[in-house]
Formats: structure tokens, sequence, C-alpha cells
């Protein structure tokens, strides 16, 4: 039996309160270790905090400029006209061209996959670099963790992935709404690449994830719902809105 962990939980009033406390995660990451390596997500979820990084980056609070970061996934064989929805052009639209990051210290996992370039490179990539200090995540509504849908191997490195239906259909907001335009397949950091880092942030708004959220507070590994393998890991913080958090029972949150 593997010894399962108990993750931080805390439940703030709105996105705001999110925002701060998250980005404050990365000041002090940052500030223990200037040459701080960031794993770094997409998605909505981390969008106001992104935004407050800038104004600590403006405000001369915070500097990216010794830091490596490392995306957590990204789509393969986006529609042409739907190109502005790349992982890699949101994080340069939100975050990147508004703070002093070297891009060449940016990574993604590679979009050109093939027997001899696994994707795996990306998991020695990442270790070249000293490890993840501070990993991000949002919280897919099936549970999943990046692309790392339900059925993935918790011992997965990052891998070319099938996107499943449920995300299909919740991604469709940034594709005209469209289900048909979303992209069947990404690339993703696998569940071991995430739980190897040193520790983890994860972010969690909305009633639409309060089922996946809760599953996690049973404290058990379930499959079916990927973020329960953070239970695997030490040093998980969980920000969540009262919304997200409604479905934790209380007994069950070891409050
Ligand atoms: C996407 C991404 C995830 C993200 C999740 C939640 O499919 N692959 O990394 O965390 O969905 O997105 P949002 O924060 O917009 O709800």
């Amino acid at each position: 039996m593997r010894t399962l962990n108990t993750p931080e939980l805390i439940i703030c009033k709105n996105e705001k309160e999110i925002a701060e406390l998250v980005a404050k995660e990365f000041t002090r990451t940052m500030k223990n270790k200037s040459k701080s390596v960031l794993g770094l997500a997409t998605g909505s979820s981390p969008l106001s905090t992104y935004k407050e990084l800038i104004k600590l980056y403006k405000t001369k609070k915070i500097s990216f400029k010794n830091v490596k970061t490392f995306n957590l996934d990204e789509y393969l064989d986006l529609h042409p006209n739907y190109a502005n929805q790349s992982y890699y052009i949101f994080m340069r639209d939100n975050l990147f061209s508004k703070i002093d990051i070297n891009m060449d210290n940016v990574h993604f996992p590679p979009v050109n996959v093939t027997p001899l370039k696994p994707a795996s490179i990306y998991d020695k990539q990442i270790k070249n670099a000293g490890g993840i200090d501070l990993q991000l995540l949002g919280l897919g509504v099936n549970g999943h963790i990046a692309f790392n849908e339900p059925g993935t191997s918790f011992s997965s490195l990052t891998h070319v992935t099938r996107i499943a239906d449920e995300t299909i259909k919740s991604n469709a907001r940034f594709f005209n709404g469209t289900q048909a335009l979303v992209p069947r397949k990404a690339v993703t950091m696998g569940i071991k690449t995430i739980l190897a880092s040193r520790k983890i942030v994860l972010i969690a708004m909305g009633k639409e994830k309060a089922r996946a959220l809760a599953e996690i507070f049973k404290y058990k590994l379930n499959k079916k719902f990927p973020c329960t393998s953070l239970l695997l890991h030490p040093n998980v913080v969980i920000y969540a809105d009262q919304e997200a958090a409604s479905y934790i029972k209380v007994s069950e949150s070891k409050k």
C-alpha cells in the first residue's frame, strides 16, 4: 500500500483572492531561488494569477530574468483557423510578452514527436534544468490534470494523448463553441512528470470542477480521476473557490 498525503486545501472567497495567493506562491519560490524552474498551465484558471504576476513584475517586486519555464501541454493538429488557440500563443499573449523572461528559457512539450524523438525527451529536459520547483495546475471537469485524461497511468511520462470527449465538449468554448474544431490529440507532461515537481499548486474554480475536486478528498487513488494522483505527492496546495469546494464532505477534508 502506498502512503497517501493530505493536500492543503485553501478555500478562497473569489478569483482575485486565489490569484493573489497563488502569485505569492510564485514570489516565494522565485525569492528563494532566482534561477527557479516553473511549471506553467493554460486555461482560464491561471489567467488572473498571470495578471497578478505581471503586476508584480511591473512594480519591480519580481523578475523572471533567470527563470526557466516548462508548460504542461500543447494541442496537436490545431485547425489552421484556430492556430491562435495554441498554448504557446496563450502563454506568449497572457504572460511571456509582458514580463522580462528570456524566451530561450521557455519550454513546451515537443509537437514533432517521432520514435527517434519521443515526447519523453521533455522529461530529460526538465531533469537537466534541475527539476520543477513549482508546478501550477488547473483541473479538468473530468478530473484531468494537464491532458492526462481518465485512465492515464500514474507512472506516465510526457506522451501524446487522445483528448477525452468530455474535455472536447468543455474546451469547445475556445473554438467558437464547435466541438468538431477542437483538436483530438495533444502532447502532455505525464502524471509521473508532474509528480516529480517539488511543489504543486492546483487552482479549481466554479461548480463544474466540484465533482473532480471532491474525488481527491475521498483519499483513494482512482485512475478514472487523474487528479487523485496528487495524493501521492507530499507538497500539494489546492486553492479553490467555494463553488469548486462545495462537494467536499467536511469529514473527508480531514480539516
Ligand atoms: C485544459 C488543459 C488543462 C487545464 C484544464 C482546465 O484542457 N489541458 O491544463 O487545466 O483544461 O481549464 P480551465 O482552467 O479553462 O477550466
